[in-house]
């Protein structure tokens, strides 16, 4: 097990927010120390589910100054990487299954000034994304079935996890690792051990058992 060298991000999704409160729940999360904001985009053909998209992210980036991370659970995500940079994501992630370019994808991810990403599903081999590591900003390992928020970890992928850290340290130590589901007090030790550096976490940040700040803070003494 190796950590990362880089400082630990931790970045709520608004799948789990109030949207009815949006605003106030931005203003939350950049009060209660989130590091980013990671904006789930579902199209009901790539996973089994619609969420949020283009109109809904023009208000979350008038609404923070936090980096919006737009996750793209979407088939064809190279028709909208224009539309969602200017609808003001920082950074895209799209996933290796759902496109076949992916050089020619991610290389255009980037030509519009946004940080590229690259997710991989649970049950998608370290090797779909060997070849590509050198060319993104980020690696996503899916932690959980992508579609919904609330499933539990799948345990096995901390040691996924670990091969993606020493790919990455091998040949892009830049490029952050990040996981995606499941993500909670219990596991986040875990995978941080394991080498992951970016932590999305939906429910465990954004619930009615604590405050956004109580349950960040909770997160980052899980990890101490
Ligand atoms: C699921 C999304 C996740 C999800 C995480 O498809 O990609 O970002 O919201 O939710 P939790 O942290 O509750 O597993
Ligand atoms: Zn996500």
């Amino acid at each position: 097990m190796t950590r990362s060298s880089q400082p630990i991000w931790i970045g709520p999704s608004i799948l789990s927010a109030d949207f009815l409160h949006l605003g106030q729940q931005l203003d939350d999360l950049a009060e209660g120390g989130a590091d980013y904001v990671h904006f789930d985009v579902m199209d009901g053909r790539f996973v089994p589910n619609i969420s949020i998209g283009i109109p809904v992210l023009e208000s979350v980036r008038v609404g923070t100054a936090l980096p919006i991370d737009a996750h793209l659970m979407i088939v064809e995500p190279e028709k909208w990487i224009d539309a969602f940079r200017e609808a003001g994501a920082d950074s895209i992630t799209v996933h290796v299954e759902a496109t076949v370019h992916l050089h020619r994808l991610v290389t255009a991810i980037r030509e519009t000034g946004a940080r590229a990403g690259v997710a991989l599903n649970p049950a998608t081999p370290v090797a779909a994304i060997e070849e590509i590591v050198p060319f993104v900003d980020k690696i996503l390992v899916m932690t959980i079935n992508p579609g919904f928020g609330g499933q539990a970890f799948i345990t096995q992928m901390s040691e996924k996890i670990t091969r993606v850290r020493a790919l990455i340290d091998r040949v892009n130590p830049e490029c952050r690792l990040e996981v995606d589901g499941g993500i909670n007090v219990h596991t986040i030790a875990n995978v941080v051990n394991a080498g992951a550096d970016t932590l999305v976490a939906g429910t465990a940040v954004i619930n009615d058992r604590a405050t956004v700040a109580a349950n960040i803070a909770a997160l980052r003494t899980a990890l101490a």
